[in-house]
């Protein structure tokens, strides 16, 4: 455990389960009305915003590899694990914590 696993638990809700999201894969979801993109890194499960800040293009159309999704639009690349952009990174995705819980990838609401 690491980081924030101080969060109550009723705060994260189940998105999917677990076999829906395969190691090294991606896969758009929607929680409570966002959009959010889901990555599975080496068991890891991370979530970021969609919406590329640059114009607006949906990264689930993107790559990924390793922790970087690029955009499929202008290219623009992101790290799954903070949201930043590569090249500034103080432009950065909104990043969601999520966890796998009794076979369920759950993803924080707060
Ligand atoms: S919209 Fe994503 S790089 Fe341009």
């Amino acid at each position: 455990m690491m980081g924030r696993s101080m969060m109550p638990e009723e705060d994260f809700v189940p998105v999917i389960s677990e076999g829906e999201l395969k190691e090294g894969s991606m896969k758009l979801v929607n929680v409570v009305g966002r959009s959010i993109l889901l990555a599975r890194q080496r068991g890891q499960v991370y979530g970021v915003s969609n919406r590329c800040p640059h114009m607006g293009c949906s990264l689930a159309n993107g790559t990924l590899k390793e922790y970087i999704i690029t955009c499929p639009c202008h290219g623009w690349s992101f790290d799954i694990r903070t949201g930043e952009y590569q090249k500034a990174k103080q432009i950065k995705l909104m990043t969601y914590e999520c966890k796998i819980q009794k076979g369920k990838i759950r993803e924080i609401t707060g």
